[in-house]
């Protein structure tokens, strides 16, 4: 047999890249043009500036969760994010009073970063157990779950820029997070993460548990703390139940999450809602209401089939390959959804995850 053909450059690279479907969790998604698999920093950022040098479009993959892919693929270079690496300081298991620093490359899978965070009784991410994706993507929309967010614990996000191919190291404050936000997310493409540092703290116990639904099943109030373990444990728990932690064998799980961010409406469009929706009081006076209620009361249950694809049978806000989808009857499906709640609530439901080569 000929040996494959692979086009110049230092990078390890696919001959014939296979499609996008079996790089993201929705397995949705058409072949790239090439794609590179980047395992060092230097790789990563060769292979990012190689391509902005020619003008080829450029696809940075992380973990590929929060992706819907066009059912024709990326026209350009996929980048796929593989370094690893995790430095914490001190570096010791004696317990220190105060804090560790850990530093984290992209490539990073983020529930083994959790999952050691929790082993080594390092507080601070132990509710965000569970969530797929690579640690290099969690900045970029704030990440968020069971009352905790990213932003509460990074303390810098080191990036390569690719507009002006220099490394940009930003610290917490300028990293412009907000609900499911960032600055690196408002404008996509932009930055490359390589490197997020976490400050954790040292203890047995979890951060305050912020969470209703969390609290109880803990059987805690809100505001106490918890063994960093158990949070781990009923976080997985709860997840596993709304069909938020991947398992190849079951059909509920191959989404990107959550499919819409959940509306955050002032107060005069908050007054409209009906009287027995979900709202939750935002500190600037804004209301946050649930997204997968708003679904759920426009008509779609869970578990509603069109074709291929489905709402979760357990949580109206994934939306679901049942398998061998099409990103088109994805897109479908979620359009009708938003129409149909913008038609009996008036609100706009934005998605959540990133989509490439399509729009909603
Ligand atoms: N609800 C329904 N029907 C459902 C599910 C939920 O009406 O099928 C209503 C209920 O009133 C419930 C409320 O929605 O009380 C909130 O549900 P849930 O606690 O599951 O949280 P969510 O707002 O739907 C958010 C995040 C999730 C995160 C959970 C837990 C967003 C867009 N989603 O979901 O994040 O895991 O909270 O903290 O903010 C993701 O971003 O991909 C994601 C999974």
């Amino acid at each position: 047999m000929p040996e494959p053909s692979v086009a110049e450059g230092p990078m390890p690279e696919t001959p014939m890249p296979g499609p996008l479907r079996e790089l993201t969790t929705l397995r949705l998604g058409g072949p790239p043009r090439r794609l590179v698999v980047a395992t060092s920093e230097a790789e990563l950022v060769a292979a990012v500036t190689e391509m902005d040098a020619v003008d080829e479009p450029v696809l940075v993959l992380g973990g590929g969760s929060n992706l819907v892919v066009s059912d024709d693929g990326f026209d350009g270079t996929v980048v796929a994010v593989r370094t690893r690496g995790i430095s914490a300081c001190p570096d010791t298991d004696v317990p220190t009073c105060g804090g560790v620093t850990l530093t984290v490359a992209a490539g990073e899978p983020w529930d083994d970063v959790v999952a050691m965070a929790v082993q080594r009784t390092w507080t601070g991410v132990e509710a965000l157990s569970g969530i797929p994706g690579s640690t290099g993507a969690v900045p970029i929309q704030n990440v968020g779950a069971y009352g905790q967010e990213v932003s509460q614990t990074i303390a810098s996000v080191r990036t390569w820029d690719r507009r002006t191919a220099t490394q940009q190291t930003f610290a917490n404050a300028d990293c412009g997070f907000g609900y499911r936000d960032s600055r690196f997310k408002a404008e996509p493409g932009r930055w490359v993460v390589l490197e997020v540092t976490f400050q954790l703290l040292v203890g047995e116990l979890s951060a305050p548990v912020g969470y209703a639904e969390l609290a109880r099943t803990l059987g805690v109030r809100i505001g106490e703390r918890a063994p960093l373990a158990d949070v781990r444990e009923a976080v997985l728990e709860l997840r596993r139940g709304k069909g938020m932690v991947l398992d190849d064998a079951d059909h509920d799980t191959w989404s990107a999450g959550s499919f819409f961010t959940n509306p955050v409406l002032d107060a005069e469009a908050a007054a409209r809602l009906p009287g027995d929706a979900p709202r939750w009081e935002q500190p600037d006076g804004s209301v946050k209401t649930s997204a997968a209620w708003l679904i759920d009361r426009a008509g779609f249950a869970k578990g509603h089939t069109h074709g291929r694809v489905a709402l979760s049978g357990k949580h109206t806000l994934a939306l679901t390959n049942r398998g061998g989808a099409s990103t088109d009857e994805l897109l479908a499906l979620a359009r009708e959804i938003r129409e149909s709640v913008r038609e009996r609530y008036g609100v706009s439901l934005v998605n959540e995850p990133v989509t490439v080569g399509c729009s909603l």
